[in-house]
């Protein structure tokens, strides 16, 4: 008798260990404690009638013990498994009532909150967005723009080549032919976008840049347009009035050419440390698109006359939001992006 005891003692512990769901433990207890369990088996096989008082109350005491116990431990599984299962039910669910842990806003990218400020305020005053390509043909980037190959302005762009002859735009003019190939005249567009180099870099120069780039194209334009637009354009952008002026530039793609000051801000054109003491702020070369160009986009220079101007949009971001070294702008760098929360 106490062998079967010890033995289904042993059975239960060793079951015990390897039931780890909430069923397998109820299972147990069935196999076990049950109406036909192995326990209550026990109690019932044993003939206490052949047995003499004390062999009687021993046995009776050791078959309760051993009920005892199983009914513990099978109820100690079962409230463990249960609370395992409940554990892992809340595992799956969301608790509303919890405090949240905050999602971290993403920013845009200084360069990218200047360009769409600068979207924004062109396309108010009619002009379109044309984001042009970057992998770009000689013809569109040089020879249309009035840079023949052997020109000497092709030697400012250090040009990244392709193996297939095309390149990578040295700078957004390039989208100029483009779109007066395919939305004819009369145009008011702004190109912004990436434009490569190679050349060497240092805390104003990268291979990598962005420009903003401007063509307005009518029967009408003369360079005083080209003056009040920008003084409209430019009091949008600070929210002041502005002065500007005109200084002769050259560029292959315009005639007459300008490089456009902007009266200084800071110190209202009386002289200081940011306009170096001239009371101006060089801010954008310009011009009036040359004939060639014109032709080159299927247009009639004796009809149209148009005025491009190109503007330097990673500096213009800089300046904007005083980042002192253009190579921090290509880092992707969380830590300095996080400085610039986008407006939206
Ligand atoms: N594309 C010129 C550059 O990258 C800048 C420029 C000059 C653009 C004069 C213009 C312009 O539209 O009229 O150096």
């Amino acid at each position: 008798m106490s062998t079967t005891i010890d033995h289904l003692r042993g059975q239960l512990a060793d079951d015990l260990r390897t039931a780890g769901e909430l069923g397998d433990v109820e299972a147990l207890r069935v196999k076990y404690l049950g109406q036909q369990g192995l326990i209550t088996g026990v109690v019932r096989g044993t003939d206490f009638s052949t047995l003499d008082a004390d062999a009687r109350r021993e046995v009776g005491k050791r078959i309760s013990g051993l009920k005892t116990w199983a009914e513990a431990e099978i109820g100690a599984a079962l409230a463990e498994a249960e609370a395992r299962a409940a554990r892992a039910r809340r595992r799956g669910m969301v608790d509303l009532t919890l405090p949240g842990t905050g999602a971290r806003p993403g920013s845009l990218h200084p360069v990218t909150q200047t360009q769409m400020f600068l979207e924004d305020v062109f396309q108010s005053m009619g002009f379109r967005v044309e984001t042009g390509f970057e992998v770009e043909e000689e013809l569109y980037n040089f020879d249309a723009l009035n840079i023949p190959g052997d020109h000497p302005a092709r030697d400012m762009h250090d040009t990244f080549w392709l193996e297939d002859g095309r390149l990578l735009r040295t700078h957004t003019s390039a989208t100029q032919v483009r779109a007066m190939r395919m939305h004819g005249a009369p145009l008011r567009a702004v190109f912004p976008g990436r434009c490569f180099r190679c050349e060497a870099t240092d805390a104003s120069h990268e291979t990598t840049f962005h420009q903003f780039e401007g063509l307005m194209i009518d029967e009408d334009v003369t360079v005083s347009t080209v003056l009040a637009v920008m003084k409209a354009l430019l009091e949008k952008v600070f929210g002041r009035e502005v002065t500007v002026r005109l200084r002769p530039g050259y560029f292959p793609f315009v005639e007459p050419g300008f490089e456009l000051d902007l009266q200084c801000l800071i110190c209202g054109g009386a002289g200081c440390k940011v306009c170096k003491r001239t009371g101006w702020v060089e801010l954008m070369p310009c011009g009036m698109v040359h004939p060639n160009v014109l032709r080159a986009g299927g247009l009639d220079p004796e009809r149209y006359r148009g005025f491009a101007f190109g503007l330097g949009l990673t500096r213009l971001a800089m300046m904007n939001f005083s980042i002192p070294d253009i190579r921090l702008l290509g880092t992707g760098d969380l830590r300095l992006m996080d400085q610039f929360p986008a407006v939206l």
